[in-house]
């Protein structure tokens, strides 16, 4: 195998951190990983309790209460759906089965793409954004990519690091020329339930055969460390993959909290509420520090750039050791460099003392 010789760079290192500055996990304030403040939904949280009572039983094989009841609230067919163990070990089961000899990435991106398809031989080439465009994917120079018809594209919508967003119109165009070149798309949708409105492509499946939908429960529903996730396709693809995973993949809690939280659709609208009232009070405090530019975003985090006299590495270790708060870098995300950084929106008083904390380091 190929594939790359570094270990994987991901924010939310908080256990870690936590043993490196001597100090219990719950004193860490997290801007690296992008969670939901509002935590898991109470009623997931009474599931998992009670979920305990029969852990010594095998969970279903392949989640199938969890994706009946997927299939049942979204109108999709139960065969056009797969759970897994979160979302990053259905970007693997899709790269391992599909086995794209090249695949096209929208840049800057979620680095698991990339990794899973160089750990299987493939090639990557990247359609990267432009932040004079503040990183809005343009859907003409995309389609312009796809002439070199790679047999798989990924694209988060919306983006991380970005927070940008395809309009679900615009993504059409691209399935379209992506159907036309050969070229499967995956969607990654792990952020979508922050976005205001629907962007969602899941209503675009029965038109597309060539698309394939990510989703996370991590982000919206907080549970980062039980591992949920799922993905929508045809019927025949779906088949594939579940032909390639290993049974039991996602454990008897992770399955009674995810089918709680799925329920719980007005945790979604408080939840988007919640985040743009945040992001809002977020993008206009930090913009007051003219050594930053930020990027509009339509999820739940901020893209930033450093001003050439600072250092984001400085700035985070600052950050840091001092107020035990954690940013992501982004000089592993094809494009950015140095210069980046992202934080997590979260509920005021750490948001406060993320601006405080970026005031202390420019003064
Ligand atoms: C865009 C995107 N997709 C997928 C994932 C993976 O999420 P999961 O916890 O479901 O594996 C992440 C995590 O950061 C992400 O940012």
């Amino acid at each position: 195998m190929v594939g790359e010789k570094k270990p994987p760079v991901h924010g939310g290192t908080v256990f870690q951190t936590a043993a490196e500055l001597g100090v219990p996990v719950a004193e860490i304030r997290d801007f690296s990983a992008n969670i939901n403040p509002l935590g898991l939904p109470s009623r997931a949280r009474t599931a998992l309790t009670r979920a305990l009572d029969h852990l010594q039983h095998y969970p279903e094989m392949y989640a199938d209460s969890l994706i009946r009841q997927i299939a049942a609230t979204g109108g999709h067919p139960a065969s056009g759906i797969l759970a897994g163990n979160g979302s990053t070990e259905l970007i693997y089961l899709l790269v391992r089965v599909l086995k794209p000899k090249t695949s096209l990435i929208i840049a800057p991106a979620f680095t698991e793409y990339q990794r899973a398809v160089k750990l299987y031989g493939g090639g990557v080439n990247f359609c990267q954004t432009l932040s004079g465009n503040d990183f809005i994917p343009q859907s003409q120079e995309i389609i312009k990519a796809l002439d070199d018809k790679p047999d798989l594209l990924f694209m988060g919508n919306p983006n991380n690091p970005t927070g940008s967003l395809l309009a679900p119109e615009e993504l059409c165009l691209v399935l379209e020329a992506a159907r036309r070149r050969g070229t499967t798309c995956v969607v990654d949708e792990a952020f979508i339930d922050f976005v205001e409105g629907d962007s969602s492509m899941e209503s675009r499946l029965e038109n597309f055969e060539n698309l394939v939908v990510l989703r996370s429960l991590t982000k919206i529903y907080s549970l980062a460390g039980l591992r949920c996730g799922y993905l929508l396709a045809h019927a025949g693809l779906v088949a594939e993959l579940r032909r390639h995973q290993e049974p039991w993949n996602v454990n008897s809690l992770a399955i009674a909290a995810a089918r709680e939280a799925l329920a719980d659709r007005a945790f979604i609208e408080e939840s988007r509420r919640f985040i743009a009232g945040e992001r809002d009070f977020l993008f206009r405090e930090l913009s007051r520090i003219s050594a930053l530019r930020l990027f509009p975003s339509r999820a739940n985090y901020l893209l930033m750039k450093l001003d050439s006299r600072y250092s984001a590495r400085k700035l985070s270790d600052f950050l840091r050791r001092r107020h035990r708060l954690l940013i992501r870098l982004c000089p592993d995300f094809a494009g950015l460099d140095d210069s980046y950084l992202r934080v997590a929106v979260k509920d005021r008083a750490h948001n406060q003392v993320l601006v405080k904390g970026m005031e202390d380091f420019f003064a």
